[in-house]
Formats: C-alpha cells, structure tokens, sequence
C-alpha cells in the first residue's frame, strides 16, 4: 500500500519521531525502487508537488494544526524531512546522469564496433618470410636498433676505415667521440650484426632468422626511406655447403612468390661472406619475360631478373669472433643471407612509391589485410 500521510492524534516529541519514521521509511523504499526518467518524475511529483505533495501535505496534517507549543518541535522535524526528499531525488537524478541506470541499458543494442587497424603490409611480409623459415626449422633472434660499432661493423670483418663501410651509410649518435671506436654508438645499417650476438650466445648447431629495423643515411623518396626494414638468416652446423644455402633460398623463394619462380645466384662481395652473392628472382610480374603485355615490365627493368637478397658462406674471419663459443671455422661453416623486406612488399603489393608505407594513412594501409 501507498504511503499516505496520516493525521496526527498527539503531537508529543514521541508520537512525531513515530509518524517521521514511518514517513522516512516509505520515502527509502519509494526513492530506492526508482527507474526510469518518469518514475524520477513521478516521484518528485507525488513528494514535492507545491500543491498535495507529500511535503505539502506534512505543512498542512502536522504543521498547521499543531498546537502553539508543539509548533518548533515540528517545524525543525518538517525541515529536516524536506532535505531528506530532496537529496533522495538529487541521489536518483545522479545515478542516471552517470549511466548508473539499468532500465537505460538495453543489451540487446549492438556494441560500439572499435576500429582495430591493420595489419602493417611490411609486417605483414615480413611475418611471411618469418614463417616460410619457421617451417624449415629456424627460429627467430632479435637485437638492439642502437647498436656498438664493433657489432655493426668490426665483427662483420669490416676492418676500421675499410671502404666496404661506405657503402652503408651510416647514422652515428651524437657525442660518441671519446670512446674507443668499437664501442661507439649508431644505429645499425643492417640485421647482420644479430648474427655476432646469436652465435655469442647460442652453440652451434643454430639456425635463425632475425626481423628488424635499420636506418642509413638516405632521403626519402620513391625507392628509399631512412628506415627499414630487413630480415637476415643464418645457419651454422658442420658440413654446411653452397648447395645447402642455394636449395633453402630456392624453396623460400617458392614459397613466397609461387612454386614457378626460378632463382639465379650472382657473384658480388660483402666482408662477412665468402663467396657471396646477390640472388635474383626470375620476374613474378611479367614472368620473366621483361614486357607486360606490349609495355615493358617496370619491376624488372626489362630484364626478367629481380634482386631479392644477398647471402653467401660466413667468412671464416667472422667465426673467429665467437670462435670460444664453439665456431671454430676449422670445424663448422655456415651461410648467410639478407633481404629488404619494403622492397619485397612493394612488388608484392604491386606499389611503385615506398613513401606510402610510411605516411601512416588508414585508407591506404587497411587495402592489405
Ligand atoms: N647486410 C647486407 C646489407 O644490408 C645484406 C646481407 C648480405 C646479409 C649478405 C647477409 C649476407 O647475411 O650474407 O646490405
């Protein structure tokens, strides 16, 4: 039932605090049981309505009719329950404002769909190229971005001055002048100095693949960026020959652009293989034809060849640098390689300008996924 607000019969300080608590404890109920925004008004209506609110009617049943010394003792109490009502309709209106309000959540509104991004189209190929080695038994090996001259450089049998060095160019840190040249800092210029720390502190046998950043010195434009990206293997074991590097990168190679792709190895140089070589891909594009229907194949230059990496067998001169961790080079050999994952990405994804990997837009990035 309702609560009403009774008569008095007397107006003695006990029968008021009576007929208070009786008030106060519909008001808990009432007020506690609120829903929606109607009830709130509802509510405010049936206790604060100028004219038969609850309150009024307290003003006229008890106030009005008590006799002269009763009037203060009712008067306060009065007082006090106004404030009770109200602060109970300000305690509800918060609660909605806060959303706290179950009747306004409807479950069976869909959700608020974030938008996840994408997939990065370099991550992307390079998680590809990370997984066509995984499945041949290669694990995956991480190094610094910052990384010592003697890890960059002097490890790889780049002896301090050698011109080989020039042709990396490299970003040195500020302030590195009073240290001893090994330890200088700079960011490296390629992934091959994670070979040096793998083999630091894996025995071999050791077969990995190391993904990563590196910066050069180069502007910006259509076909270089300051930073990429690369991913660098090596492996190491006893007996490990030319035909054991040619047979892993053809199959790669195959996995990654179609079982049709033929590979061609070419004599080239780098201080830390010997021999090395620049492997080629025949054109995925125009099928090793140099011409795309009667235009000729861009990618390729016409040739029907394109460079994807450099490999050779790791210089014996590198071993001797981990040679107490059980490279001795008259024991073991291995063999090398290293590609630019950007450029692969660019011809697999068809693209001409490297710049668009890197300006960060949504609404080219989101095309790979
Ligand atoms: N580090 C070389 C570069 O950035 C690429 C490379 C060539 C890596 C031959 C290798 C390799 O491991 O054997 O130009």
């Amino acid at each position: 039932m309702a609560y009403t607000v009774p008569k008095l019969k007397s107006f003695s300080p006990a029968a008021l605090d009576n007929a208070v608590e009786k008030l106060l404890a519909a008001l808990e109920q009432e007020s506690g049981s609120l829903r929606g925004g109607d009830e709130r008004k509802t509510f405010r209506d049936r206790w604060l309505a100028r004219k038969d609110g609850i309150l009024a009617q307290v003003n006229e049943l008890w106030l009005k009719p008590a006799p002269k010394d009763a009037k203060r003792e009712v008067g306060q109490r009065v007082n006090k329950l106004k404030v009770e009502v109200e602060a109970k309709l300000e305690a509800a209106l918060a609660q909605q404002a806060s959303g706290g309000d179950e009747s306004s959540l409807d479950i069976s509104l869909p959700g608020i769909a974030r938008s996840i991004g994408a997939e990065h189209p370099i991550i992307r190929t390079q998680n590809e190229i990370v997984r066509v080695f995984q499945n041949l038994g290669y694990s995956v090996a991480e190094g610094p971005v910052i990384e010592t001259d003697y890890y960059n450089f002097e490890a790889l049998n780049f002896p301090p001055n050698h011109p080989a060095r020039d042709s990396q160019d490299t970003l040195f840190l500020a302030n590195q002048e009073s240290k001893p040249r090994r330890e200088q800092l700079l960011l490296r210029t390629h992934t091959s100095p994670v070979q040096i720390r793998a083999m630091e502190k894996m025995k071999p046998p050791l077969r990995i693949l190391i993904p990563g950043k590196v910066h050069r010195n180069d502007p910006p434009d259509a076909s270089h960026s300051p930073m990429f990206h690369q991913v660098e293997g090596l492996a190491v074991d006893t007996n490990i020959t030319f035909g054991d590097l040619k047979g892993t990168l053809d199959h790669a190679m195959k996995a990654l652009f179609g079982s049709d792709v033929k590979t061609s190895f070419r004599p080239s140089f780098f201080p830390f293989t010997e021999p090395s070589a620049e492997m080629f891909v025949s054109c995925f594009i125009c099928g090793g034809s140099g011409k795309r229907e009667a235009d000729p194949c861009r990618p390729c230059k016409q040739t029907g060849w394109i460079e994807i990496l450099g490999c050779g067998m790791v210089d014996p001169n590198v071993f001797e640098f981990v040679k107490q961790n059980g490279y001795d080079p008259e024991k073991v050999s291995g063999f090398a390689f290293g590609m630019g994952v950007d450029r692969i990405a660019m011809l697999k994804y068809g693209l001409d300008d490297l710049q668009l990997f890197f300006q960060g837009d949504v609404r080219f990035l989101e095309q790979f996924g």
